[in-house]
C-alpha cells in the first residue's frame, strides 16, 4: 500500500532498530528507509540481518546490520557506537526486539519469566541508556523542534489479563512505564520524545503464529467481535507518524494500533 506520508518525512535521520531484521521491526526499518532515514538494524542472528540488509539496500535504503543481543550492555553500547561511526549521528531508537512463548504461570519457570523481562524490559532500558549520549547531542539539521526520539514496541496484553502470557504482560507493562518515565525525564532535560506503539494481532508475524495458531483464528471472531488482523504496514505508519514532525507534540504516549480489539467484548 502507498504511504500517505511525504517521501522526505525522515530525510537524513539516522535510526537504530533492535529486532529490525524481521517482522514488525523490519517493516518499520523499511518504511523509515523509504521515507529518507538511514537505518541500522540490530539482532542476534547474522543471516537474518544479512538478508534484511540486502532487501533494504535493494529498495535504495542505506542500511547496515549489527549483530548483538539487547540483554548484553556491551552489545548495546557497541550497536550505538557502530551506528554513529557509520552514519555520523543517531536521531531515532526503536526498541522492537522481544521474546515470547505461551506458558501457563504454573509451568513457567522463574528463569523463563526473567528471560522475557530481560529481553523486553531491561533490554529496552539498556538500549535507551546506551543511546542517550547521542540522542541528546543533536546533529547537523536538528533544531529545537526536532530532538531525538525513542519508540518502544509494546502490546495490549497487560491492559486486562491474557492467558499464558504472565511474563510478556509483565514485561510490556514495564516497557510502557519506561516510556512514560523517560518521556518525563528526557523530554524535559533533552527534548527527546519517548513514545510507544502497541500492536494488536498482526498478519505474518512470529508473535501471531506463536500466540494464535491458525486453527484458533476462525474461532477468534466468535468471541472477539472486533477481531481482525492488522498488517505490519499499519504499525509502521503509526511509527512513522510518531517519528516524523507530525508527532512533534506527542510524548509519553503508547499508541494502540489494534483496530479496537482490546476493548472487545462478546455481544449480549
Ligand atoms: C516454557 C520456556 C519456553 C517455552 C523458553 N523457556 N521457551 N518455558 N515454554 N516455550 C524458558 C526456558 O525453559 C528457560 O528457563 C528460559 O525460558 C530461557 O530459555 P532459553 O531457551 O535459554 O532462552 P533464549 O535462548 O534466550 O530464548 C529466548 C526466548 C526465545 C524468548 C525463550 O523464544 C526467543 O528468543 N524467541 C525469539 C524472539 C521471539 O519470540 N519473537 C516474537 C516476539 S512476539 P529454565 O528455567 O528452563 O532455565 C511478541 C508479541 C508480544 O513479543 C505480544 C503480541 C500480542
Amino acid at each position: 500500500m502507498d504511504s500517505p506520508f511525504r517521501a522526505d518525512a525522515l530525510k537524513g535521520k539516522v535510526a537504530l532498530l533492535t529486532g529490525g531484521g524481521s517482522g514488525i521491526g523490519l517493516e518499520i526499518s523499511t518504511q523509515f528507509g523509504r521515507h529518507g532515514a538511514l537505518v541500522a538494524i540490530m539482532g542476534r542472528r547474522k543471516h537474518v540481518l544479512d538478508s534484511a540488509v540486502s532487501a533494504l539496500r535493494s529498495q535504495g535504503v542505506s542500511a547496515i546490520g549489527i549483530v548483538g543481543d539487547v540483554r548484553m550492555k556491551e552489545d548495546a553500547i557497541r550497536a550505538v557506537e557502530e551506528t554513529v561511526k557509520h552514519f555520523g549521528r543517531l536521531d531515532i531508537l526503536v526498541n522492537a526486539a522481544a521474546g515470547n512463548f505461551l506458558a501457563s504461570a504454573e509451568d513457567l519457570s522463574p528463569n523463563g519469566f526473567r528471560t522475557v523481562l530481560d529481553i523486553d524490559s531491561v533490554g529496552t532500558f539498556t538500549m535507551c541508556h546506551a543511546a542517550l549520549k547521542y540522542l541528546k547531542q543533536g546533529g547537523p539539521g536538528r533544531d529545537s523542534s526536532s530532538g531525538g526520539l525513542i519508540l518502544n514496541i509494546s502490546a495490549t496484553l497487560h491492559y486486562t489479563a491474557s492467558w499464558y502470557q504472565i511474563h510478556v504482560s509483565a514485561a510490556k507493562a514495564a516497557v510502557d512505564s519506561i516510556t512514560r518515565s523517560l518521556a518525563l525525564e528526557w523530554g524535559t532535560d533533552y527534548d527527546i520524545r519517548v513514545n510507544g506503539v502497541a500492536p494488536g494481532p498482526i498478519e505474518g508475524t512470529l508473535g501471531l503464529s506463536k500466540l494464535l495458531p491458525a486453527e484458533a483464528k476462525g474461532r477468534a471472531k466468535d468471541y472477539m467481535p472486533l477481531f481482525k488482523l492488522g498488517e505490519k504496514w499499519d504499525i509502521a505508519m503509526a511509527a512513522l507518524y510518531l517519528a516524523s514532525d507530525a508527532g512533534k507534540y506527542v510524548n509519553g504516549m503508547t499508541m494502540i494500533v489494534d483496530g479496537g480489539l482490546w476493548l472487545s467484548r462478546p455481544r449480549h
